[in-house]
């Protein structure tokens, strides 16, 4: 008697096509806090005014900011049976915070966070994308290994602060990608130090270096110093980046130029960067 073969776990959903996506990024980091959110916003804000078609996936399902930090309260509309993304500052956007009930924390196991990127992959509608940058969750554990390997990366973006137990813990973030193959494309130090309005006396807080040695030591490239600036932190409250609110400030200028160089990475892969494989699931 014939067995069976082993059947994928979504019956007839043969793969996913990326044919659409030129590059996709995961902005991740070894710890919360540090700035990962503010990153995929102004960094996705920053690639749009670029003149890049820029898509931005919240996928950090613990604390989905996203949506919040660009000014977005509207859930995507369906259309033809596919979710719209939102559209703000010429980024295209979709989140969990969109489905999930506001101040309610979720509780996820691993095949639901499976499910629901697959769904923010198949199901909506991105149309032609340059960049798709993705919001990890905070950490190194399984879900954020089980999302780097859902999602075909093209590579990553690791945020740190300048002090010891952040590097640390974005050190993880790099032995996570090179156990799942997907490049580490550049580092950003956020909260790298704090300049005094008016005097611009320079005050590090965290430390300072520490991002760049991160790259030198690990051989990845270094995007740039961000440093504490208090419009950060408002613009993300009020939803509206620093990249955009203060054009001209030191943090802005700094994503832009972070932009610039990731570009530059990118570009620098040749063609549209390595070849992303069909997922299975
Ligand atoms: N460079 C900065 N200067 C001031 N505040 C910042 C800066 N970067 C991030 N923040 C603020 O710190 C908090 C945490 O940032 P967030 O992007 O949510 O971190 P994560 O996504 O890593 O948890 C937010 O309130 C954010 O506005
Ligand atoms: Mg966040």
């Amino acid at each position: 008697m014939s067995q069976q073969p082993p059947q994928p776990q979504v019956q007839g959903e043969a793969g996913l096509n990326f044919d659409h996506i030129k590059r996709s990024i995961a902005v991740a980091s070894g710890k919360g806090g540090v700035g990962k959110s503010t990153c995929s916003v102004n960094l996705s804000v920053a690639l749009a005014e670029m003149g890049a078609k820029v898509g931005l996936m919240d996928g950090d399902i613990y604390g989905p900011n996203v949506p919040m930090m660009m000014g977005v309260r509207a859930a995507p509309e369906v259309v033809e049976g596919k979710l719209k993304p939102v559209e703000k500052y010429g980024v295209k956007m979709i989140s969990m915070a969109f489905f999930l009930e506001e101040d309610q924390p979720v509780v996820w196991r691993g095949p639901m966070i499976h499910g629901a990127i697959r769904q923010f992959l198949a199901d909506v509608d991105w149309g032609e994308l340059d960049y798709l940058l993705v919001d990890l969750p905070p950490g190194t554990g399984d879900a954020q290994l089980s999302l780097s390997q859902t999602i075909p990366l093209t590579g990553a973006v690791v945020v740190t602060t300048p002090q010891g137990v952040s590097l640390a813990d974005a050190k993880k973030a790099k032995v996570m990608f090179d156990k799942v193959s997907v490049p580490v494309l550049g580092v950003i130090e956020n909260m790298s130090y704090f300049s005094i309005p008016g005097t611009g006396e320079r005050h590090e807080i965290f430390s300072s270096g520490g991002g760049k040695k991160f790259a030198e030591e690990y051989g990845v490239g270094f995007l740039g110093d961000i440093p504490l600036y208090i419009g950060v932190r408002e613009g993300g409250d009020e939803g509206n980046p620093i990249v955009l609110r203060e054009p001209d400030s030191e943090p802005a200028q700094a994503f832009k130029a972070a932009a610039k160089s990731l570009m530059e990475i990118c570009d620098s892969l040749g063609g549209d960067g390595p070849k992303k494989e069909t997922v299975y699931f």
